[in-house]
């Protein structure tokens, strides 16, 4: 017979909650509200705040006088500046883990620290980030190739938020001997180790780990990475990719899903696997009845 458990604190982090709740308190307060960018890596969330009239804008072009919402990834300085110029109401959604991330790179910078970012180059929040440095920085990721051989003075590691521990560790005893200084923030997000640490030890045990996410997702791509490590994975948006054939013969089945993963999703996911095992009687209305959910606690 097979077991359907979910990894403690999956879904929504706090950072996620807030820029949420701001755009819903928006939404109630005026007719039209704008999110600069996806306001989380999650479509259907983003399409479900569409219908409460929240709409993603990319471009300068497409601000009208409706309020805009900063999305929990932070954007870069020059955006920020140009929407305040706009004289338009502003509303920074920037996860406050993310805006520390932003003040230790304006601090590390003014000190002339040579900074590493530890991150992908492509991801808004980096993307945000290095808006913060002007002196000389890098962004590397698992290759070091763009370092250059030399001798660093001050050098300090700023990292992505959903950073693997493991990943800085290695940064660090790259660096280490080639820098006379080397400053660590440690911008790893505590909910992301959380949720990487429980999804770990929920792959071990299982035969098969259902990642739920936004294929757009950092967090949740990294958590795809890590059950792989330990077990059969796939990563899946919606309901609708579940494949019945994943399923044969599974005993242990886990569940896991990334920190901008609504709820309605996770339980539609939980509901329609036990269907396909045969267990119908066990479907729930409320994550918090999924053996093993637990909501987040100590996450910081
Ligand atoms: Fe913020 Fe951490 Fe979530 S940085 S958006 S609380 S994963």
């Amino acid at each position: 017979m097979s077991k359907i458990l979910i990894a403690r604190n999956s879904g929504f982090c706090f950072g996620v909650k807030r820029a949420i709740r701001m755009a819903e308190e928006a939404a109630s307060l005026h007719e039209k509200v704008n999110t600069w960018g996806p306001i989380i890596h999650n479509p259907q969330m983003v399409e479900a705040l569409s219908n409460q009239g929240v709409f993603e804008i990319n471009e300068l072009s497409e601000v009208s006088d409706a309020p805009v919402v900063i999305r929990s990834h932070g954007i870069p300085l020059e955006e920020m500046n140009a929407l305040k110029e706009k004289g338009l109401l502003v509303i920074d959604a920037t996860c406050p883990y993310v805006a520390k991330a932003h003040d230790y790179a304006k601090l590390a910078d003014a000190e002339a620290y040579t900074i590493f970012i530890l991150g992908n180059q492509d991801h808004p929040e980096i993307v945000a980030l290095k808006s913060y440095i002007r002196n000389e920085f890098f962004i590397v990721n698992q290759d070091y190739s763009i370092i250059p051989q030399k001798r660093f003075g001050k050098c300090a590691i700023i990292c992505q938020t959903t950073q693997n521990a493991a990943n800085l560790e290695k940064l660090v005893f790259y660096l280490i001997g080639k820098c006379n200084e080397l400053r660590v923030f440690n911008t790893i997000c505590n909910a992301t180790n959380v949720r990487q640490d429980a999804s770990v030890e929920l792959a071990k045990n299982a035969n098969l780990m259902i990642v739920i996410g936004g294929k757009n997702s950092s967090n949740t791509k990294m958590l795809a990475t890590l059950c792989a490590e330990y077990t059969k994975t796939f990563h899946i948006e919606t309901a609708n990719e579940l494949n019945e054939s994943w399923f044969i013969g599974t005993e242990i089945i886990g569940l896991t899903a990334g920190a901008s993963t609504p709820d309605w999703i996770i339980l539609e996911v939980y509901n329609r696997i036990n269907k396909i095992v045969g267990k119908s009687e066990q479907t729930v209305d409320s994550v918090d009845d999924i053996p093993g959910y637990k909501e987040e606690i100590n996450e910081y």
